[in-house]
């Protein structure tokens, strides 16, 4: 059976999604759990567009093993020399190195023509070949190229020495009948495809991302670029987890195999979305909380008889069968480093004691403290913890009506500590205001979503929220069995975001 490499790039094109942005530790965190799904590459990221990015990649290849790191770079020098400098800890390192090849992209973006293109794609291709053993070009916008002109890019970058070919469905504008045909009439205008591997990477705005990824598949691709929950740009990338999912459940079809521990397919969405504070929608393919459940009589009935009347995968295949992990108030640190282990999570040090402390305060509320709990509290952590705003303390101190007063007690891990109150209608937007007074960072509130993490009345209250800084959305989570405090977690975790993507910039105390 053929292999298809799965490469994954939650941490790079996924984090493109508008409102995420990952610190370096949750970046970390996400590709050992990508190394525990066995993924074959991670994208850790483009190392030239920012320090942070940068020490991202720089860490994850020296700290994960097993799969190959791959980082991003534009055809120019500079990038693929800092790419480079980056991936060059792994075992396995890649440079990825891309330039626009449709006539648009061409003209418009890089104010360039097609001769000139074509021959920085080869110099660039030979100049990152000279650094790594492993590198692989996409052309950009690929589907909406002219195919004479994509063989002839193509080609000469199989001749400077690129190992993986990738084509980008950029603008998620092709079908898969189409992108077969496409890849067969590129394969065939270029013998030396055929010692390449062949890669392809769609995007969802006409929700075709994975039937396209898989049409590319059924007509030889060997990887597949792909991202946890199907985040990405826009409408996002193709979903990790469906084109796995499909690949093996189909096998028999596709005639190929992948490496994917499946059984981790669970923990990862949880840990992304958790991390992003992007939700799963609950009737998602294979991760979605319903995608097992059976609501109509004779669905119910067929499934007691027999599970293979109504499922073509089992539940515990994709590792979302329920979790037997439970905690309660006498469970010391160590028996909590090892749930948070046996969960995905490799939590020590700072972050551990600060997980424990939160989990004493949960657990002496709460019966039992359950997986989805012990999840939910090491995301908020390993996020909260680099910070650069740490929520002490807050306070309701009136409410009159729908006017509401709070004060709250924020620090800066540089600048000290900072008090405020405020009003507003009812206490969570009045803690919202005085945040926005202690931090001296004005943010608009665009999207508030509250849930629970388990169910009975004593659970977590989870909340996520967008919030609008200077023209830009940044999501935050926060959790406590408090809605307020909750919200207020939230809300901080938003304004760190904002405040970690401004790098550079001085921050000004009131
Ligand atoms: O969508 C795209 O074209 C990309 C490339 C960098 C591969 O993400
Ligand atoms: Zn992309």
């Amino acid at each position: 059976m053929r292999r298809v490499q799965i490469f994954d790039t939650t941490l790079r094109d996924g984090e493109q999604s508008p409102g995420i942005s990952l610190s370096v530790e949750e970046k970390v965190e996400i590709a050992h759990q990508l190394a525990r799904l066995a993924v074959d590459v991670i994208e850790a990221g483009f190392p030239i567009t920012s320090e942070g990015d940068f020490e991202s990649v720089s860490r994850i290849a020296s700290e994960v093993k097993g799969p190959t790191i791959a980082g991003l770079a534009r055809i120019h020098d500079a990038d693929i020399e800092r790419a480079w400098e980056a991936v060059k800890w792994s075992e396995r390192p890649r440079i990825h190195t891309f330039v626009g090849t449709s006539d648009l992209h061409i003209e418009h973006q890089m104010r360039s023509n097609r001769e000139d293109i074509l021959e920085r794609t080869g110099e660039a291709v030979r100049l990152a070949s000279s650094l790594c053993s492993d590198v692989e070009f996409s052309p950009m916008d690929a589907t909406r190229t002219d195919i004479g002109y994509l063989a002839e890019i193509v080609a000469a970058a199989v001749e400077a020495g690129a190992d993986v070919i990738n084509i980008a469905d950029t603008v998620g504008y092709t079908t898969p009948a189409e992108f077969a045909a496409f890849l067969k009439d590129l394969q065939e205008r270029v013998p030396g495809l055929k010692d390449r591997v062949l890669s392809v990477h769609c995007h969802d705005d006409l929700g075709m991302a994975v039937a396209n990824s898989l049409a590319g598949v059924e007509v030889g691709a060997t990887q597949v670029e792909v991202a946890v929950n199907g985040i990405g740009e826009r409408a996002g990338n193709a979903s990790l987890e469906e084109v796995v999912m499909a690949l093996v459940t189909r096998g028999d079809y596709y005639g190929v195999e992948v490496g994917t521990n499946t059984r981790q397919l669970a923990n990862t969405s949880r840990l992304v979305s958790n991390m992003t504070g992007y939700e799963v929608p609950p009737n998602k393919a294979i991760v979605g909380r319903n995608a097992f459940l059976h609501e109509s009589g004779i669905h119910q009935d067929g499934v007691l008889k027999d599970r293979r009347t109504f499922e073509i995968m089992k539940q515990a295949d994709v590792g979302l069968e329920g979790s037997n992990i439970f905690l309660g108030k006498h469970s010391g640190r160590h028996a909590l480093k090892e749930a948070l282990e046996e969960l995905g999570y490799t939590v020590e040090g700072e972050v551990l004691k600060r997980a424990f402390q939160r989990f004493k305060e949960i657990a002496d509320h709460k019966k039992t403290v359950t997986a989805a709990d012990l999840e939910a509290i090491a995301a908020d952590e390993v996020g909260s913890f680099e910070g650069k705003f740490v929520l002490e303390s807050f306070r309701v101190v009136a409410a009159t009506g729908r006017q509401s007063r709070a004060a709250v007690t924020i620090s800066h891990e540089n600048h000290g500590t900072f008090e405020a109150e405020a009003e507003g209608e009812g206490p969570v937007d009045a803690v919202f205001n005085a945040i926005d007074s202690a931090t001296n960072i004005k943010g608009r509130l665009t999207d508030f979503r509250i849930d629970a993490v388990t169910g009975g009345k004593d659970a977590l209250g989870e909340v996520r929220v967008m919030v609008e800084f200077e023209g830009r959305e940044y999501a935050g989570r926060g959790l406590s069995q408090d809605v307020v405090e909750a919200a207020a977690r939230a809300y901080v975790r938003a304004v760190n975001v904002y405040a970690g993507s401004r790098v550079g910039a001085e921050w000004v105390a009131r």
